[in-house]
């Protein structure tokens, strides 16, 4: 086992069966003696065990907050009581007023913000028994403000920074870490289609890499790449008139 900062036994990836996490899942294979990987694509995730040491596949749909129960209760006779959880299943839809679509908003709530509540009502009651564990909650830049075409994602990543923040108030002192990542543009099957410029766009492995690097520095937030993710964070600082004027001239230029 690689020696490391951080010492995780028994690691769980939601959303694991591509893009960042797969990437992590395949970091983590020479970190942790149990990597538990899951999505709803249960080939894939037996392709990624089938050429690695340490995953092991676990096939959920996280928006089934029965089968998620059954799923961490699963890992853990199997693997040990989960040390890391990173809840980083998503899913994104590029969505204007113009193409208001309820289906796709419940979609985006079901599994970005849903799907970590029902991870954390498995999670919490064993983490809290132990005082240790560590959660970290994958949102996004795009959760700092409200962002054009973005009304079924954005407010679902915005909701996860808040969750984090919540519930690291609660959790630090009783033993328990958190973490929130928000990656900038990440090429993945995620953001293949995006017909608009992606700005300090990485590859999943070097998004992967910073997410470890942060975990294993015991980080609250890890945002990446640093720059991009500096500009996104000035947005938070500007005025509403000054950010909607910026906002506006952006659009305006696409
Ligand atoms: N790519 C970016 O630019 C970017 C930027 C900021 C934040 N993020 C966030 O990073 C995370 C990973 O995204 P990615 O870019 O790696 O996208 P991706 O390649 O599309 O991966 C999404 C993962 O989520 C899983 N998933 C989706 N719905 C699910 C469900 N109902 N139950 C269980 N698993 C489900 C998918 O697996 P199955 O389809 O097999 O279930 C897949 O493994 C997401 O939370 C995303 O919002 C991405």
């Amino acid at each position: 086992m690689k020696q490391t900062q951080a010492q995780w036994k028994t690691v769980w990836i939601t959303g694991a069966s591509s893009g960042i996490g797969l990437e992590l899942a395949r970091l983590f294979d020479d970190r942790a003696d149990h990597v538990a990987v899951s999505a709803r694509s249960s080939d894939k995730l037996v392709d990624l065990a089938a050429n690695a040491t340490n995953i092991h596949g676990y096939a959920v749909d996280v928006t089934d907050a029965e089968a998620v129960s059954a799923c961490v209760s699963e890992v853990e006779d199997r693997g040990g009581n989960i040390d890391l959880a990173v809840l980083n299943a998503g899913a994104w839809a590029l969505m204007s007023v113009d193409e208001f679509d309820l289906a796709a908003v419940r979609t985006g709530v079901e599994v970005n913000f849903m799907g970590v509540m029902n991870a954390l009502n498995a999670l919490l009651p064993r983490m809290l028994a132990r005082g240790r564990g560590h959660i970290a909650i994958v949102a996004s830049v795009a959760g700092y403000r409200g962002l054009p075409r973005s009304l079924a994602y954005g407010p679902t990543k915005a909701a996860l920074i808040n969750l984090a923040e919540t519930l690291n108030t609660e959790l630090a002192p009783r033993g328990i870490m958190v973490s929130v990542v928000n990656p900038g543009f990440v090429d993945t099957p995620m953001t293949r289609d995006n017909p608009f410029p992606m700005p300090g766009l990485i590859g999943a492995r070097q998004a992967a890499e910073y997410i470890v690097s942060g975990l294993e520095r015991g980080k609250f937030e890890i945002a990446f790449p640093r720059f991009f993710a500096a500009q996104m964070k000035l947005l938070r600082l500007l005025p509403n008139w000054l950010y909607f004027r910026a906002i506006g001239a952006f659009i305006l230029k696409g």
